[in-house]
């Protein structure tokens, strides 16, 4: 049988067709409409026709897949009208009503949001800069040295390589100080929060991804006493008040000298716990005064101004808040996970 005459056919039986109930209009979708059915059977069939044919079939066969697709639509919607009519609603009114979920914010959010009221009411405002960064702004203006090891502290996702001034997503948001301070005149006092990159395996300890608030002060007479201070005001409110801090050396390019804070161990309080591995001490932050070498390169006279910079993973302090063990549940999206923080308020 050729195709026309089978199109003929098919087109009697549809004009034919009748359903009084849904199974009876599945049956016709089945038959006509679904992957293996005749409407598709017909198209293939269609390919191995003549050109010739192809031209005056093609338009017969179109006219036929409207009317089997408008006879399915036309069935349905006589069987929702007659339900309707014969006082059947296909709802059921006496279901009880879908409650209205509300979202909730990300713990990461929540916490920056937290971070950064802290140092607003300090007077920092918030600085931003661009994630995809060159080296000047990464590095070479912050006192990394060409081919230092220091580099190699933070592993770099480079981009694009470009004479003396590659391109790369920003290890730290300390590129935005540098930003800020060649941009402007001391005094400066601003936090920088924003998503930092590095080449790190993903586990439950790393990302490649993870998000920072950075800090820096600048203005004459800043003294490592004024970081002190205000770092230590800024985890009494956020940890409360019976959390103690230290100073350990250490070392960055940029600050000279250079410290890493701990805080007492939010959870056993000093104690000892698995947390804090029994030392009852957490590590938080990195800060330092600023190298003067660095306000030279941003064009600020480091005879005349000082300044102290700090910076911290907001992971890092939300896990201490939370008590959250594994860094991968950020970035899931596990909607029972995202659930358990605060709801968002209208
Ligand atoms: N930029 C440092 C880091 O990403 C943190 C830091 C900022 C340390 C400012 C000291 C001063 O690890």
């Amino acid at each position: 049988m050729d195709i026309k005459t089978k199109i003929q056919g098919y087109t009697e039986e549809i004009n034919a067709f009748n359903a009084s109930s849904a199974e009876e209009i599945e049956a016709f979708r089945l038959r006509f409409l679904v992957n293996k059915g005749i409407v598709r059977s017909l198209f293939e069939e269609f390919k191995t026709v003549s050109t010739e044919e192809k031209r005056e079939l093609g338009q017969v066969l179109n006219v036929f897949k409207q009317l089997a697709e408008s006879k399915h639509k036309s069935l349905l919607e006589q069987i929702a009208d007659n339900s309707d009519k014969a006082g059947g609603s296909t709802q059921d009114l006496t279901l009880p009503g879908k409650g209205l979920e509300l979202g909730s914010r990300h713990p990461l959010s929540l916490v920056r949001k937290e971070i950064v009221g802290i140092f607003n009411k300090m007077g920092f405002i918030v600085a931003e800069g661009p994630e995809i960064e060159d080296d000047w702004h990464n590095f070479s203006a912050l006192n990394f040295p060409e081919e230092h090891p220091a580099r190699d502290m933070q592993d770099t996702f480079f981009i694009e390589k470009k004479e003396g001034n590659d391109i790369a997503l920003r290890t730290h948001t300390s590129s935005v100080q540098v930003r800020m301070m060649e941009n402007g005149k001391p005094p400066f006092r601003a936090i920088m929060p924003g998503r930092v990159y590095r080449n790190e395996a993903i586990s439950a300890r790393a990302h490649c991804f993870f998000h920072q608030v950075e800090g820096l002060y600048v203005d004459e007479d800043v003294s490592f006493a004024d970081l002190k201070q205000t770092l230590f005001h800024f985890v009494q409110e956020l940890y409360g008040e019976d959390t103690k801090v230290r100073f350990r050396p250490s070392y960055f390019p940029f600050t000279e000298p250079s410290a890493e804070m701990d805080i007492s161990c939010t959870i056993c309080k000093g104690a000892g716990c698995t947390l804090c591995k029994w030392s009852g001490w957490v590590e938080i932050l990195g800060c330092g005064m600023v190298d003067p070498n660095v306000l030279e390169n941003c064009g600020i006279d480091s005879k005349k101004y000082s300044g102290f910079a700090f910076g911290m993973g907001i992971e890092r302090i939300t896990n201490l808040k939370y008590v959250i063990k594994d860094l991968r549940l950020f970035s899931e999206n596990d909607i029972r996970f995202l659930r358990q923080f605060e709801t968002e308020t209208i």
